[in-house]
């Protein structure tokens, strides 16, 4: 007899509030209290007003959640949580929750590593994918291409030195006075665009060997380009926005074509917010099928964005080997903001 484990997760590594019940790695809900409008005005996160917005939806999700799921906690059998890496005062809202639902409910509880949540989302609706796979994991906080022998076993193969993917993609967006967060808002505008209509460099072009991601070049050049263009046209913008996203895909191009060529491997997962890009999507899938490579997405949008559902699906293969923390050992879990991935959170 095969039996599901039933697990409730939780997410407050940044600015989303999120709580989700999962069995085995089927999503039965996936709430997600979205902190976006309140931190528009910043053009970015800001922190303490990020911990207050937690403190105030926690309970509100967590019971949304198994509402939606049509589950009583007497029917859970795990509680997981993101440890890190994120915001220290977001994550800490969080765990604490965590702590007290296995505690008042006498369950495990599995602290889980972000990254590994977006890197793993692809596999929820118990999607069987061959390792070992190449991974890569792009969002507002992350920019890495990892190697995941197996699940649970990752080595990152190239990270960035500045700024992360969906970072950049939002502060273009800003400097076009689009909207916040402006990764997708610039991909709508960018179809409009041109690309070829301004010349921008492609980020560490023929560098592809150092394994590394730079965003901070592009950013000044893009910068100065913009100012130079001012007053800005409807159809300027379209085309700075097309010439911008197009170069900053560009590498990761790059340095994907070289991580596979460098590392075959039958699957290829990509995660994180910067995954819902239909035009970076398509470029990757190119580059996948020029290496025999399957390339595998998470199978909704909510799932690309910050979400509990992910960790959810990143839980369960650590409930199956009994990778939990029980009773006083939780007391142990603390926020680790800058959790690596490929290191054990003891070592942190
Ligand atoms: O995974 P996520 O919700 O948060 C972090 O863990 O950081 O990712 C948020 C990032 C933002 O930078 C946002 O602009 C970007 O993902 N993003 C997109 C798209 N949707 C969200 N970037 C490009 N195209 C999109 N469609």
């Amino acid at each position: 007899m095969t039996t599901t484990a039933k697990i409730l997760s939780i997410d407050t590594s940044c600015d989303e509030t999120s709580c989700s019940v999962t069995a085995d790695t089927t999503v039965l809900s996936n709430v997600i209290w979205s902190q976006a409008s309140l931190h528009a005005k910043w053009g970015g996160v800001y922190p303490s007003s990020a911990r207050r917005a937690h403190r105030e939806h926690i309970d509100y999700v967590v019971k949304n959640a198994l509402l939606k799921a049509h589950i009583t906690p007497d029917g859970l059998d795990a509680i997981a949580v993101t440890q890190g890496p994120g915001l220290a005062i977001s994550l800490e809202v969080g765990i604490e929750k965590a702590k007290n639902l296995a505690t008042t409910l006498k369950l495990p509880l599995i602290p889980i590593n972000h990254v590994e949540g977006h890197l793993l989302s692809p596999l929820a609706q118990n999607k069987k994918i061959p390792f070992p796979a190449l991974g890569f994991v792009a969002s507002g906080g992350t920019t890495a291409i990892i190697l995941a022998k197996k699940i649970g076993d990752y080595k990152v193969l190239a990270k960035t030195g500045d700024d992360a993917l969906g970072e950049a993609l939002d502060k273009g967006a800003r400097m076009l006075g689009l909207g916040y967060p402006g990764g997708a808002i610039l991909e709508g505008i960018a179809k409009e665009g041109n690309p070829a209509s301004y010349s921008l460099p492609v980020p560490m072009a023929g560098r592809e060997k150092e394994l590394s991601f730079s965003y901070s070049g592009i950013k000044t050049a893009m910068w100065r380009l913009v100012e130079s263009q001012k007053p800005l046209t409807k159809e300027k913008i379209h085309n700075l926005a097309a010439s911008y996203q197009d170069r900053v895909f560009k590498h990761v191009e790059n340095l994907v074509a070289f991580a596979l060529s460098q590392n075959p491997t039958p699957s290829f997962l990509f995660g994180g917010g910067v995954s819902s890009n239909l035009e970076l999507r398509k470029r990757i899938r190119k580059i996948c099928h020029r290496t025999g490579t399957v390339l595998y997405l998470p199978y909704s949008k909510k799932l690309c964005t910050d979400n509990a559902a992910m960790i959810g699906v990143a839980a369960y293969f650590k409930f199956k080997k009994k990778e939990y923390l029980r009773g006083k050992e939780m007391e142990k879990i603390e926020r680790l903001p800058r959790w690596k991935i490929d290191l054990p959170a003891q070592l942190i």
